[in-house]
């Protein structure tokens, strides 16, 4: 774990100034999968979609496996995730789970992009345009 965690400093370093950057996107984003919770949640742009996946596989991975088949944390495929209410899945991203070493992820990703990164795990699907 220490040894991951510059790593994973500097990964969420570049993936901070796209999240600031595109403050006029981001309410309208949320606001957009707010009401129909159960609708698929909306794409972020390409760019950020790719920066998203980096997170997820680098920083994500260096605790719940480089194929996030599990490590350090239960892993994120799509069998393991299946029967799992989304909602959940959401929360534990966005807000960590206290007591454990899931840490929040709230000041990287908005609501709607936490909720996409679900979707594609739940789907096995993290193949976004390169
Ligand atoms: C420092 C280690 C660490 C990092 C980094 C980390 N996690 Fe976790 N994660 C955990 C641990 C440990 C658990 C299990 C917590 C528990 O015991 O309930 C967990 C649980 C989860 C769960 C719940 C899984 C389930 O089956 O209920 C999800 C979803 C999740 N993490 C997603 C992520 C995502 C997405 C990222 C990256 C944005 C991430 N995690 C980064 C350690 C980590």
């Amino acid at each position: 774990m220490r040894r991951a965690v510059p790593v994973a400093l500097c990964v969420l370093a570049s993936l901070t100034a796209p999240a600031t950057g595109a403050t006029d996107a981001a309410p309208e984003a949320v606001a957009a999968t707010t009401p129909a919770a159960h609708d698929a949640p909306r794409a972020p742009d390409p760019g950020r979609a790719r920066a998203l996946v980096t997170l997820l596989l680098h920083d994500c991975g260096a605790c719940h496996g480089m194929k996030l088949t599990g490590g350090l944390g239960p892993p994120l495929t799509a069998a393991a995730l299946r029967d799992k209410p989304p909602d959940g899945l959401v929360a534990t991203v966005l807000g960590g789970r206290t007591g454990t070493a899931m840490p929040p992820w709230r000041p990287f990703v908005t609501v709607a992009e936490a909720e996409w990164l679900v979707a594609r795990l739940q789907a096995g699907d993290l193949d976004v345009p390169r």
